[in-house]
């Protein structure tokens, strides 16, 4: 499969939209990874709440979207991602392997959901 070379630029902007993601109570528990070609997406689990989400499903959750935004913003720039889940059975804190595919298909809906990244909030309006 071709890649991508992952510069500290384009690095930068991809991770830039991946951390603008939803987490639970704002724990942002994520942390990413650089190769030559991919990015890992690690669960932070020193941001766990075990209290709150003892099973850490909304910290999964919340990893889960930043590797949404990831997968958006690579989009945006035109770029496919073949994304492997779980890539090391021994390590289940290494969420997902993202590589950057040039030259696949990038689904319009994705690259136009680019746009709601930064303006993307919770609500706290009353419903
Ligand atoms: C898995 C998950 C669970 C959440 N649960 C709640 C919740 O119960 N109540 C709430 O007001 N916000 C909830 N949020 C929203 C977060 O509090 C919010 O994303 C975070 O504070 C960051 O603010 P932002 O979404 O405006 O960037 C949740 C978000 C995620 C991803």
């Amino acid at each position: 499969m071709p890649s991508v070379h992952l510069s500290n630029a384009l690095a930068q902007d991809l991770l830039g939209q991946a951390i603008l993601a939803p987490s639970s109570h704002n724990t942002q528990p994520w942390r990413f990874r650089l190769s030559a070609s991919a990015i890992d997406l690690l669960a932070d689990r020193r941001r766990a709440l075990p209290v709150n989400d003892p099973d850490d499903r909304e910290l999964t959750i919340s990893c889960g979207c930043a590797l949404m935004n990831l997968r958006i913003a690579a989009a945006r720039r035109e770029l496919g991602t073949h994304t492997t889940l779980l890539p090391e059975a021994a390590d289940p804190g290494w969420l997902a392997r993202v590589a950057l595919v040039p030259g696949a298909d990038v689904p319009a809906d994705q690259a136009a959901l680019a746009e709601a990244i930064p303006r993307r909030h919770s609500c706290r309006h009353p419903f």
